[in-house]
């Protein structure tokens, strides 16, 4: 049967005390209703559709490269009432599955099985504790359901049900249709309740089938950011242990954060306190130091990376050694074995192969051919205050510390520039450039 996917997202989410639409709030960097959005891509559905109303537009300009159908709903009058903004444009024989937008961590295994019965209203329960706040699954002697009864407008009796509504439901459009055109709103919220549609499935004498989520965090809410918070927990300590059992060694899998998606070969150890972001793919055996950042970055087998290194939007080829206290930044790409060493930032620059740039110093817009060493405190003044220039290092080339490589310049293989020189101009092949002051000493000097 093909599959329309609705997903809730109008309500205000004041509980968040805040000025960004609740699903916009973000779980590993995503926001909660792009979770959402690709976990219903990933079950094929015909359509999807999501229902917004609060802060409407800068959701849809956040979220406008996924292929979904943005439905208004102007007023928030229930959930009864927003599945049917969107319920017309939904063909007669398709399966309709309701989703929310502020339930990010739903499992797409789940949604499968109960969106495999077709001639039965199929809703996703779950047993809490504490079940304060939810919709309770009213069951008759048989153990038939019967009705969801609201929390406001429950009785004492059914308050003490323990099995809830997770509001996540699915049947066939058709059924869903016509209950949704008498529901009311007479209840002590004045809404319309789109879990009244149970009530309306007995009289109709069509069977409800309920399927039972034994871990609460796939069918969590969330509704303040302390349950963000929980949810983030939850979702990085699943991400982390995914990590490790396929063959990665986490000091403290409490203290890694995966924002995005991760690739990773064997043997690979992290230290504490790493955050990995984007797309991020590992080699085999590479090493992470602790409190580092990786974003985007292709990172081959045998590099290590030590302590405190932010990377960005980078390749790093085969048993480089970055860091400590290193930043390599966007557009940069290192060759095999390249030593990158403390306090040393990289940005838009190739070094070729076996290069070292070891302490302290500032390398942009620049091309390092391979077996170069530039000494400690070298900086290419890439910028005159208008536009950028480039730095041209060929192969073997040695750059005396404290040096200023001031762009546009090229040195030619084999160059040796001394210690605190300012190279203004081009450098020839095999050649010694040299720009300081000669030393002089001045005897009998007496200080003031
Ligand atoms: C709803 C269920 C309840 C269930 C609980 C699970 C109803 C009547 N009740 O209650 O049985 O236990 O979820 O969390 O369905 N929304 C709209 N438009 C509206 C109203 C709500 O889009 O007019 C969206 C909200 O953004 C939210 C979701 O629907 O994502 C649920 O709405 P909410 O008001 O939180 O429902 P609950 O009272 O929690
Ligand atoms: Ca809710």
């Amino acid at each position: 049967m093909k599959l329309s996917i609705i997903i809730l997202a109008a309500g205000l989410g004041k509980r968040m005390c805040s000025k960004l639409p609740k699903v916009l709030h973000c779980i590993a960097g995503k926001p909660l209703l792009k979770h959402v959005i690709d976990t219903a891509i990933g079950l094929k559905p015909e359509k999807i559709q999501v229902v917004y109303g609060h802060g409407g537009e800068q959701v849809i300009n956040t979220l406008d490269d996924l292929p979904v159908e943005w439905v208004q709903q102007e007023q928030q009058l229930g959930t009864g009432h927003a599945v049917a903004q969107a319920i017309p444009n939904i063909a007669d024989d398709n399966m309709v599955l309701i989703l929310y937008g502020d339930v990010p961590l739903i499992n797409p295994v789940n949604l499968q099985k109960l969106c495999s019965s077709p001639t039965s209203l199929n809703v996703l329960t779950t047993k809490l504790d504490n079940p304060t706040g939810y919709g309770r699954i009213v069951r008759n002697d048989k153990g038939q359901v019967e009705a969801i009864v609201e929390e406001k407008d429950a009785d004492f009796k059914t308050k003490i049900i323990q099995e809830v509504n997770t509001g996540i439901l699915a049947t066939q459009a058709t059924k869903l249709r016509s209950w949704l055109a008498n529901l009311d709103n007479n209840n002590s919220q004045t809404e319309y309740y789109l879990t009244d549609i149970i009530a309306m499935a007995v009289t109709d004498n069509v069977p409800i089938h309920t399927n039972t989520v034994s871990n609460k965090y796939e069918v969590m809410g969330v509704n303040n950011r302390l349950q963000l918070a929980d949810l983030e927990r939850y979702y990085q300590l699943q991400q982390v242990n995914n990590l490790m059992l396929a063959g990665v060694t986490v000091q403290d899998p409490n203290r890694l954060d995966i924002r995005g998606v991760v690739k990773a070969g064997y043997d690979i150890n992290i230290d504490i306190n790493v955050i990995l972001a984007g797309n991020v793919s590992l080699g085999n055996r590479v090493t992470i130091g602790a409190n580092t950042i990786i974003r985007n970055a292709k990172i081959a087998d045998d590099v290590e990376i030590l302590s405190n290194c932010v990377i960005e939007d980078v390749v790093i080829e085969t048993g480089c050694k970055i860091g400590p206290f290193a930043r390599l930044r966007p557009e940069t790409k290192l060759a095999e074995q390249v030593h990158i060493g403390n306090f040393v930032e990289v940005k838009k620059s190739t070094v070729a192969k076996g290069s070292k740039i070891n302490h302290l110093s500032y390398i942009g817009d620049s091309e390092i051919g391979s077996g170069v060493n530039v000494g400690a405190g070298t900086i290419t003044c890439n910028y005159d205050g208008t536009n950028k220039h480039k730095t041209v290092i060929k192969n073997d080339v040695f750059i005396g510390s404290d040096t200023q490589l001031i762009a546009p310049v090229t040195v030619e293989d084999g160059a040796t520039i001394g210690a605190g020189s300012t190279i203004s101009k081009n450098v020839a092949k095999g050649t010694l450039a040299l720009s300081r002051v000669e030393q002089r000493s001045i005897d009998g000097w007496k200080r003031p």
